[in-house]
């Protein structure tokens, strides 16, 4: 059984949908759940997320990022301790995948300096779903709304999705086919995570 599980993908593949259905799936097994997310809404967090809005230095939003993040593992570390899943929207493979797309330009082997900054600090989840969609299919399925953050760009999420394939390789990690039916992604999710 996995306790420490995590959520990834690009915008829109459906990683809120389907860990939010899985939470309430294993509650009402009678599991004590934990459904959280990144960036938090802790003050770093909210400090990111005006950081994206307002496009400032990708220098800034990584460490800010992982800064958030490194916080956020106390948290998890604690329900973990309590027994509980902590089921996560979002963890380390968001800021490899984003943040290396970001500094392409700027730093050498981007993926490698954002991991060396973080992964001694972090938890390593017990499973990571990476929900696998073209870049195409999910901007049409959030196109509706309101206000698109910038890096909902096409050419940017291309990008992310390649840096997402090259950072899960390894056991802990399951690519899902994210344009299957809902009820599908849910029911494999929650087997695995039992298992
Ligand atoms: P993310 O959290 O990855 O940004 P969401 O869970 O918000 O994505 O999903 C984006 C949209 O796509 C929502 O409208 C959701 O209902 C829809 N959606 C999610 N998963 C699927 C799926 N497997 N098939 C069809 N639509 C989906
Ligand atoms: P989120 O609200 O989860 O977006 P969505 O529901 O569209 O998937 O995350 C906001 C944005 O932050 C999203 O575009 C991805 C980005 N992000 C990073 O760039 N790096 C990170 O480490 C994380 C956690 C998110």
């Amino acid at each position: 059984m996995k306790h420490f599980v995590t959520f990834e993908g690009i915008d829109g593949s459906g990683k809120s949908t389907i860990s939010k259905l899985i939470s309430e799936k294993l509650r009402s097994t009678g599991y004590d759940v934990v459904w959280t997310f990144e960036p938090t809404d802790s003050a770093v967090g909210k400090y990111v997320q005006e950081c994206i809005r307002s496009q400032s230095d990708p220098f800034v939003i990584s460490l800010t990022f992982i800064a958030d993040r490194i916080q956020h593992c106390k948290k998890i570390q604690q329900w973990l301790d309590k027994g509980k899943i902590v089921l996560c929207d979002r963890y380390a493979e968001s800021t490899y995948a984003y943040q290396a797309a970001q500094l392409e330009d700027q730093v050498k082997n981007p993926l490698k300096w954002l991991q060396s900054l973080s992964h001694s600090r972090i938890l390593v989840p017990d499973r990571t779903f990476l929900f696998v969609i073209d870049p195409k299919a999910s901007l049409a399925r959030i196109q509706h709304r309101i206000e698109l953050i910038p890096f909902e760009r096409l050419v940017f999420l291309e990008k992310v999705h390649r840096n997402y394939l090259t950072v899960s390789k390894g056991k802990r990690f399951v690519h899902l086919d994210g344009t299957k039916p809902i009820d599908e992604l849910v029911r494999l999710c929650y087997e695995d995570i039992l298992r």
